[in-house]
């Protein structure tokens, strides 16, 4: 399969330092903002990278599902391979590609747990089917057919029938607290404008320009 012909010029939007806002928080703020308005599916979708204790790493989309000065939270299964590799190395790249605005984001930092609260707080605001869902997928095992996991759920809607579906233990979320952000516009030429945020010894954080 030859691709090499497969390209396309980006000219929807320029990014240059008198757009920049002071807090790289704003800034993904405003972007997401634009991005939602776009026609667009997920634009909270992130691929997240993780590595494991030998470095080796591996990638997905998650959705993120809270953004805040306190970072960039997603749920998931505590017993899936992602996270086994955020407990041995607690530190995580997202990237966010908003195609039809010719923009990405990646942001890099250390990962924790949120707290039990919170994420029941977002399990119970699931529709029920994801809640049973959470319950009946052993996200990142291998299983040998689909029957099981439909059977699972069958247990699962039988077992929480009357509509109250408790937090699973091995269910809830990360937050990635941010160490850098980048902000990329697409421009002709392949001269991209890309700016990275990161904190100066006082901790404020200072943009700087990154050649394309
Ligand atoms: C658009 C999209 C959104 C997804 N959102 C989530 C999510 O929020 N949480 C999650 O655990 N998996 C989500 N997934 C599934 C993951 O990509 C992945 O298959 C799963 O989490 C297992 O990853 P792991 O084996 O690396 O842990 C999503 C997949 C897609 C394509």
């Amino acid at each position: 399969m030859d691709l090499s012909d497969l390209r396309q010029s980006y000219t929807k939007g320029s990014f240059s330092e008198r757009d920049l806002l002071d807090s790289p928080f704003e800034q993904f703020e405003k972007w997401f903002r634009e991005a939602e308005k776009c026609d667009l599916e997920e634009p909270n979708a992130m691929c997240l990278a993780t590595a494991d204790a030998n470095g080796l790493p591996s990638t997905r989309v998650v959705l993120l599902k809270d953004f805040s000065e306190k970072g960039l939270t997603f749920y998931t299964n505590y017993q899936s391979r992602k996270a086994a590799q955020l407990e041995a190395n607690p530190q995580a790249a997202a990237n966010f590609l908003w195609l039809p605005l010719q923009r990405q984001v990646n942001v890099i930092g250390r990962v924790e747990r949120i707290s039990k609260a919170e994420s029941l707080k977002y399990f119970l605001s699931r529709p029920f089917g994801s809640q049973l869902g959470a319950w009946a997928s052993p996200q990142s095992q291998v299983i040998t057919s689909r029957s099981i996991l439909e059977q699972k759920l069958d247990q699962m809607k039988r077992k929480f029938a009357e509509g109250k579906v408790p937090l699973p233990d091995n269910w809830g979320g990360y937050r990635i607290v941010p160490e850098s952000f980048e902000f990329w516009q697409g421009r002709v030429s392949r001269l991209h404008d890309r700016f990275i945020y990161k904190r100066d010894e006082a901790g404020q954080w200072v943009a700087k320009r990154l050649a394309p």
